[in-house]
C-alpha cells in the first residue's frame, strides 16, 4: 500500500463566492485545479441550508471531474434523492445541525442504526461506497460495519484541536484512539478515511497510522491558498502526508 489518498474538500471556496453572492471564486475551478495538481478525490458538502456548496454546484462537478466525487450529506430523505439522481463515486454521511459553524462530532449509528441501514441501502444499491462518518469510538464502527457501510470516516477535530491548543498529553491520547480506530476498522474489513480540521502537521502524524486509506482536508487548506496558491499548498500537504507515512512505515 501507499499512503492515504487526498481529497480536497472544496466546500470553503463556496463559502468565499456566497459572502458576495456572485458567482466567484468557483468551486468547480477550484476542483478541476486541485485535480491536475494531484488531488485522488474532491469532496463537496451539500448543507441542508446551502451554506457554501449548492445544487448547481453538485451538477457541475458531476459534469467536469475525472477524478471521485465524495459527496457529503445529511441523511435525510431529500440529500438521498439528490444523491440517487447524481450517483458520485462515494457518499459520505454526515451529522448536521443548522446551528453548527461545521460538522460537530460524529454520526451516532449506533443510535439510529436500523434508520440508517435502511438509508444507505438504495445509496449501496446505486454504486455508491458509502461511508459512515463517526467518532474512532468502538461501538460505532462495529454498528456501520452491521449496516453495511464498506468505508468509514474518523473524525480527527478532537485530535486537531488538541494540537491547536498546545495540549500534548491530550494530542498523544487523540492520536492514539484515532489509530486504534484504524486499526479496529481495518481488522473489521473496513476502508478507514480520516479528517476534519487536520493542518500540515495534523496531517503528517496521522498519515504514519497504519492503514489509513484516505485523508480529506478542506478548510486549512483553502485558508493556506490565500497565502501560497491552492497548488502549493497542496504540494506542501503531500509531502507531509508522504513523510508521516515515511515515518510509519519505519517504526513499523
Ligand atoms: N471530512 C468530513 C466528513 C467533513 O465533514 C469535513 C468538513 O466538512 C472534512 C472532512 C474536512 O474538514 P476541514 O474542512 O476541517 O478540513
Amino acid at each position: 500500500m501507499t499512503g492515504p489518498r487526498f481529497g480536497v474538500n472544496i466546500d470553503h471556496v463556496a463559502t468565499i463566492r456566497n459572502a458576495r453572492g456572485g458567482a466567484a471564486p468557483d468551486p468547480v475551478r477550484a476542483a478541476l485545479l486541485a485535480e491536475r495538481a494531484g488531488a485522488d478525490g474532491i469532496t463537496a458538502h451539500l448543507r441542508e441550508d446551502r451554506r457554501h456548496i449548492g445544487d448547481a454546484d453538485i451538477e457541475a462537478l458531476m459534469n467536469a471531474l475525472t477524478v471521485p466525487l465524495n459527496f457529503e450529506m445529511a441523511a435525510t430523505q431529500e440529500m438521498q434523492a439528490i444523491a440517487l439522481r447524481h450517483r458520485p463515486h462515494a457518499v459520505c454521511i454526515v451529522p448536521e445541525k443548522r446551528e453548527e459553524r461545521t460538522t460537530e462530532g460524529g454520526l451516532g449509528v449506533v443510535q439510529d442504526e436500523a434508520r440508517l441501514a435502511e438509508f444507505i441501502t438504495p445509496l449501496r444499491e446505486a454504486g455508491c461506497r458509502v461511508s459512515m462518518f463517526i467518532e474512532a469510538d468502538p461501538e460505532q464502527i462495529a454498528a456501520s460495519k452491521r449496516i453495511g457501510a464498506p468505508v468509514i470516516e474518523l473524525h480527527t477535530g478532537t485530535f486537531a484541536e488538541a494540537h491547536l491548543s498546545g495540549d500534548n498529553d491530550k494530542r498523544a491520547r487523540e492520536l492514539a484512539r484515532l489509530a486504534d480506530g484504524v486499526r479496529i476498522g481495518t481488522e473489521a474489513g473496513l476502508e478507514v478515511h480520516l479528517g476534519h480540521g487536520l493542518d500540515f502537521e495534523t496531517a503528517r502524524m496521522v498519515s504514519a497510522i497504519p492503514d489509513v486509506a484516505e485523508l480529506n482536508i478542506g478548510h486549512f487548506l483553502i485558508g493556506e491558498a490565500v497565502f501560497i496558491g491552492l497548488e502549493e499548498a497542496m504540494h506542501r500537504m503531500r509531502l507531509a502526508m508522504n513523510e508521516g507515512y515515511a515515518r510509519g512505515r519505519a517504526k513499523t
